[in-house]
């Protein structure tokens, strides 16, 4: 869980390191377990998980630990508010124009994380897919995040999504109607996904599910750093011009680490102006 405050730390901290950069978490305590992972600036890298090992026990389990996410959250108060919030006319008018004159978007998600090892992945990927459930408009689940294991991407795929085997560095260009699904990222995969799409006719072919721009441009207001500012140069060129974003409602502690401070997001940039120049 990385929101806009934790991350800026992190990146302050953090030192590039050849290949990977490890940035210890502000909440040491609560993610010993996992160093956070930050990826160089390269493009397009083919993947396969590290352990290529079938587990068909694991497996099992695991579907069982989705199934039981899935069905107590199809049944919350959260849930519930979830789906109003999209049905409201202000946030659907923005898919509808999302989607224009397609039938359905695609939906990525990137940066999960161990759906295995925790309940905030379980419970944001079970969203992703009771939301598809729900929506005829949304298509189909593409997944990846570089932590995923080879029984994690089996049981993904038994679920209907498809695991992409290329780490796009979340630089994916919207040329049709995409929702990205990237629940408390890296700042420097929303910046990456917007540097790849910096374009109006791009802007608009996209939804964004992640954390608050607002938040970001507020701690950087705060802690001043050209460096950390630069990094995260079009998440504040688009808060500050033709991004729109609605807070998810967490309700209780339960769905709070997995979904604090998550917004959607949608852009529209004016045709006749142009885009800021980054
Ligand atoms: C802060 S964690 C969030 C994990 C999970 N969504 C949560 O809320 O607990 C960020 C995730 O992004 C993943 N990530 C890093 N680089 C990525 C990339 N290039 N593409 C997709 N995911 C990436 C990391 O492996 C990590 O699981």
């Amino acid at each position: 869980m990385v929101s806009a405050a934790t991350e800026i730390i992190a990146s302050e901290n953090s030192g590039l390191d050849g290949g990977w950069t490890v940035v210890l978490p502000r909440h040491a305590k609560r993610h010993r377990a996992r160093p956070k992972l930050l990826f160089p600036k390269q493009k397009n890298q083919s993947w396969a998980p590290n352990d290529l090992q079938i587990d068909v026990g694991r497996e099992s389990k695991l579907m069982q630990k989705i199934q039981i996410c899935m069905k107590q959250l199809e049944s919350s108060r959260f849930f519930e508010l979830f789906l109003a919030q999209i049905h409201d006319h202000t946030v659907l008018d923005h898919f509808v124009r999302v989607l224009h004159s397609e039938p359905k978007m695609e939906m990525v998600i990137y940066g999960i994380g161990s759906i295995e090892c925790f309940e905030s992945p379980r419970l944001q990927l079970c969203l992703a897919i009771l939301m598809k459930g729900k929506f005829d408009w949304i298509g189909d689940i593409k997944v990846f995040d570089p932590l995923l294991s080879a029984t994690e991407c089996r049981v993904l795929e038994a679920l209907g999504c498809s695991v992409l085997t290329v780490n796009e560095e979340a630089r994916r260009p919207a040329v049709k109607p995409t929702l990205f699904f990237m629940p408390h990222c890296e700042a420097v995969l929303y910046n990456n996904l917007l540097e790849a799409n910096w374009r109006v006719d791009r802007l608009r072919n996209l939804a964004l599910f992640g954390n608050s721009f607002g938040s970001y441009e507020q701690h950087l207001s705060l802690v001043k750093d050209p460096a950390v500012a630069d990094s995260r140069k079009y998440i504040l060129a688009a808060a500050q011009s033709f991004g729109v974003e609605f807070r998810i409602q967490t309700v209780s502690d339960y769905y709070f680490n997995a979904f604090h401070e998550s917004c959607w997001h949608f852009f529209s940039p004016d045709n006749g102006h142009g885009l800021p120049i980054v």
